[in-house]
C-alpha cells in the first residue's frame, strides 16, 4: 500500500450514537478520499489479533469487549501525509485532552469509548487495511 493511505474505524460507540454521517463529513471536509469502506463487526478473535500489541495493557479485556459489542465502519483513506493528518483530525486518545474541533473532542465520550481509530504509522496502516480489506476492495 502507498504511504499516502491510512486506516480508520468508526468504533461501536460512534455507530451506536448515530455519528457515522457526521464523522464521514469531517473526514471528507479534511480532504481525505475514501478508497475502501464497510460496515462490519469484529469477532473476539479479530479484536484480540488487531489490538495484539496492547495485550499486556491493563485495559486490553475492556478494549476487546468494547470493540466487539456492535457494528463498526472500517475504511481506508487517502491523502498526502494521511497517517499524521488523520491523527491530527481525530485528536488525542483521551477526548478530555483532544483539541477543539477534533473528531474525538466532538464525538467521543471517554478514553475507552473514543469514537474513532486511526493508524499510528504507515506500516501499521498497511497491516490494518489488509486485516479488513482484500486487494480488490481497495479503489
Ligand atoms: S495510541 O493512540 O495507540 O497512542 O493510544 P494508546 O494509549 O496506546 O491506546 C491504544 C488503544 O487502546 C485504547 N485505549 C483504551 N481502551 C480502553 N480503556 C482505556 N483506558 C484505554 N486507553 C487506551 C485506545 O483508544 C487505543 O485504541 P485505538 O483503536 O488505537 O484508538
Amino acid at each position: 500500500m502507498a504511504t499516502n493511505r491510512t486506516f480508520t474505524m468508526i468504533k461501536p460507540d460512534g455507530v451506536e450514537n448515530g455519528h457515522i454521517g457526521a464523522i464521514l463529513e469531517k473526514i471528507n471536509a479534511a480532504g481525505f478520499r475514501i478508497v475502501a469502506m464497510k460496515l462490519t463487526q469484529m469477532t473476539k478473535r479479530d479484536a484480540e489479533s488487531f489490538y495484539g500489541v496492547h495485550s499486556e495493557r491493563p485495559f486490553f479485556g475492556e478494549l476487546v469487549e468494547f470493540m466487539t459489542r456492535g457494528a463498526i465502519v472500517a475504511a481506508v483513506l487517502e491523502k498526502d501525509n494521511a497517517v499524521e493528518d488523520f491523527r491530527a483530525l481525530i485528536g488525542a486518545t483521551n477526548p478530555a485532552e483532544a483539541a477543539e474541533g477534533t473528531i474525538r473532542k466532538l464525538y467521543a465520550t471517554s478514553i475507552g469509548e473514543n469514537a474513532v481509530h486511526g493508524s499510528d504509522s504507515d506500516e501499521n496502516a498497511a497491516i490494518e487495511a489488509a486485516f479488513h480489506f482484500s486487494g480488490r476492495e481497495l479503489f
